[in-house]
């Protein structure tokens, strides 16, 4: 594995299925990034299983050890300065970040959301799908602003929503799309090849 490879952090507080993916895609001798950290602020989370069997270090963050959100927000910085991260990846990380943390890594975070923002950002996206009755949804990988899955959009895919359809199928479908996104989100930043311009994400072709 080439050395000057992006450096990756990867957050998550779940199973990890996009962790798997990006360390999926990081296998692969032309990607141009590698995993070099994965945080968890659940010790449960099966995503600090995954990377460690992957070889990656693998730290969990006990929110409870800190008095609060700035102090933990803080810790996670300097957890993840360590590791020099050249992109903070946030996949299904369930804790709000603060200004402390975001203004750390201002256009080097990036999340996955299950929906197509702005609709539908927050908690249950697929049920708030399902109840507004969209036919329409899909999979967002954005830039981290302060707010609430509002930065600037990167890439979206979308999926179909059937009329059969319940929060665990449509969830699934969607899954795949982040799956395929998020890897190629991250090749795109570390190519140089994605530019914020205001809310816009200019992505360059190659030459
Ligand atoms: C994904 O649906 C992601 O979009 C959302 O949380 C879920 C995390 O799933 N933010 P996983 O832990 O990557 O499997």
């Amino acid at each position: 594995m080439s050395a000057d490879r992006l450096r990756l952090a990867v957050l998550a507080s779940g199973r990890g299925s996009n962790l798997g993916a990006i360390l999926d895609a990081c296998r692969r001798d032309e990607f141009p990034a590698r995993v070099v950290v994965v945080v968890s602020d659940r010790e449960s989370a099966a995503a600090l299983e995954r990377g460690r069997r992957e070889g990656v270090d693998a730290v969990f963050l006990d929110p409870k050890a800190y008095g609060d959100r700035t102090a933990y927000d803080q810790t996670l910085v300097a957890t993840l300065e360590r590791y020099r991260p050249g992109l903070v990846c946030l996949a299904g990380f369930m804790r709000l970040l603060g200004p402390a943390f975001v203004g750390a890594w201002a256009g080097r975070l990036m999340n996955v959301h299950p929906s197509l923002l702005p609709a539908f950002p927050g908690l249950h996206p697929h049920r708030q799908a399902l109840q507004y009755g969209v036919k329409v949804s899909g999979a967002t990988v954005h830039f981290v602003d302060d707010g609430v899955d509002t930065g600037p959009v990167i890439l979206q895919a979308s999926v179909s929503v059937r009329p059969d359809d319940s929060e665990d199928s449509l969830s699934a479908r969607i899954l795949a799309e982040e799956h395929r996104l998020y890897p190629e989100a991250i090749r795109l930043f570390a190519e140089g090849r994605l530019a914020i311009a205001g809310r816009r994400v200019l992505v360059k072709e190659t030459t």
